[in-house]
């Protein structure tokens, strides 16, 4: 068996995003239903959160449910809803035990009514945690996000607010959902398929990309562990040469 690897816990990524995928094949080379695969997912959940609270990873961001998934079978929807529901209520007290505050990103309108407030209540009753910051992407896709930015700009111009000219970066990123929140360093996708399927398109610009082939129920921290020492050994350039990259470190 592999050892777990050495990470610098000194140069944690502050923000790490998930693609949580796979659950559904997960489920179904088992000879179960996709749903079997989503209950088992909430495991991999708990377990990669807690993780990430402990090693200090200050904002964690969950891909749960994209815009386009609203497309599934009815029963695929109504079940991944349900589980929403009875996750949150049961996991409150663990969250508020680990310090870690619950917030949404995404079209919480189209959610159903109950699972609407039973997270409404969750982001209330953790709000004042300081540790690590979860958030949920539900309902969420990255191009509804940039539409909903691109409609608050233009409300702007329209109230002569703001001017067409002096629309800046600062403008379209307080604009979108994760204002406040540094763009992910290090994006993870399980389940073995490598593209982006609509999320954090902006705010990706400069992620490490992360692509694993464990389908996301059997995700254990050690799964992060390795992802964070694949990220951590990497060369971040962010469009210059790699010796301005080593001269800025030494000097
Ligand atoms: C990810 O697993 C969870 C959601 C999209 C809600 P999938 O349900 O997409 O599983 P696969 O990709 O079909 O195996
Ligand atoms: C991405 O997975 C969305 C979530 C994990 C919530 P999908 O399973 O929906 O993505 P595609 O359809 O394979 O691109
Ligand atoms: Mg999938």
């Amino acid at each position: 068996m592999n050892s777990a690897p050495e990470i610098n816990k000194g140069k944690l990524p502050r923000h790490i995003a998930i693609i949580m995928d796979g659950n559904g094949r997960w489920a179904e080379e088992k000879g179960h239903d996709r749903l079997f695969g989503h209950l088992n997912g909430v495991e991999s959940v708990r377990n990669v959160v807690e993780g990430a609270a402990e090693l200090g990873v200050e904002y964690l961001t969950l891909y749960a449910f994209s815009t386009e998934n609203w497309g599934r079978p009815q029963y695929e929807v109504s079940g991944l809803m349900e589980l929403l529901v009875d996750t949150i209520k049961k996991e409150v007290p663990t969250l508020n035990k680990n310090n870690i505050s619950l917030s949404v990103i995404g079209d919480v309108s189209l959610l159903p009514a109950n699972a609407a407030a039973e997270l409404k209540e969750a982001i209330n009753e953790t709000s004042k945690n300081t540790g690590l910051s979860l958030i949920l992407a539900l309902s969420y896709s990255s191009r509804w996000e940039i539409l909903e930015m691109v409609k608050k700009i233009a409300a702007k111009v329209k109230n002569e607010s703001l001017l067409p000219e002096n629309i800046s970066e600062e403008d379209i990123e307080s604009a979108l959902c994760t204002s406040g929140i540094p763009d992910p360093e290090l994006l993870i996708r399980t389940g073995g398929d490598y593209r982006i399927s609509n999320f954090l398109l902006y705010q990706m610009a400069y992620t490490e990309l992360v692509f694993s082939n464990v389908k996301w129920p059997d995700f254990r921290k050690k799964d992060l562990v390795e992802a964070i020492a694949d990220f951590q050994s990497r060369q971040r350039r962010f469009g210059k040469t790699g010796q301005q990259i080593n001269n800025n470190k030494s000097g």
